[in-house]
């Protein structure tokens, strides 16, 4: 599969650097090519390929934002046209002592989508720490994955998504619409006070346990 990485720092280099591992065609969309973080993840794996921001996106089938919550519109408008593509938000709107970045009127996730509103927005890649991105093995609990929790307005696309997720080792969560994103946005705050105010440390993540229906 073709996908184009907008930010690759913390959260998008350990995503790229691992599809690209599994066989995907990994590009980045660089504004910048020597910038430093887009440096670091080619050092890290030469195989990635740079591109500008809009010839990465209009060649991919899944487009990653993993960008500064403020840095998103400018990010999104360099990036072109992404109708019908599917966009992987992984950013999260963190305001003043940790409480959401948007009032919890709405969720980031929205705030994106209406940025672009003909691409297919699916949140993932939040409600955690990079460095569970880095590395999601959690041996000792059998074929327990860690979940990860998405949303979304557009079946197919949570779908493609979901087996990302899947070949990346995590337990794929199906939430609901685009606007539960707002709940997820939360968990990532809850996520970020006991990993780093509380120092229990990001070496923890969520399961998802389900009887038969
Ligand atoms: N850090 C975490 O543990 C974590 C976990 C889950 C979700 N998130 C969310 O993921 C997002 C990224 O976080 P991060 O920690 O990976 O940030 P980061 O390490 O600072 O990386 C940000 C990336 O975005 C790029 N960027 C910045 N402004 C841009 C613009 N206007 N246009 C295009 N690219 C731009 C940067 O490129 P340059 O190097 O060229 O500036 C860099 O590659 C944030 O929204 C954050 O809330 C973070």
């Amino acid at each position: 599969m073709k996908i184009a990485f907008i930010g690759v720092g913390n959260v998008g280099a350990p995503l790229a650097d691992h599809l690209q591992q599994l066989g995907h065609e990994v590009t980045i969309a660089a504004r910048d090519t020597n910038s430093q973080s887009v440096q670091a993840a080619l050092q890290r794996n030469p195989q990635l390929q740079v591109q500008s921001p809009t010839v990465a996106v209009q060649s991919a089938e899944v487009v990653f934002l993993a960008t500064p919550f403020a840095a998103n519109q400018a990010a999104l408008a360099e990036a072109g046209d992404l109708s019908g593509k599917i966009l992987v938000d992984c950013t999260n709107p963190v305001g003043a002592n940790l409480s959401h970045g948007l009032q919890s009127e709405r969720s980031g996730a929205e705030f994106v989508q209406s940025l672009v509103p003909q691409a297919r927005v699916v949140k993932a890649f939040t409600i955690y720490g990079f460095e569970n991105f880095e590395d999601n093995a959690y041996p000792g609990y059998g074929d327990l994955k860690p979940a990860m929790l998405i949303a979304g307005n557009d079946a197919d696309a949570k779908q493609v998504i979901s087996t990302l997720c899947q070949a990346l080792g995590w337990e794929p969560v199906d939430t609901g619409t685009l606007a539960m994103s707002l709940h997820l946005e939360h968990m990532t705050l809850l996520w970020i006070q006991m990993a780093r105010v509380q120092r229990r440390g990001a070496g923890f993540v969520w399961a998802m346990l389900q009887k038969p229906q």
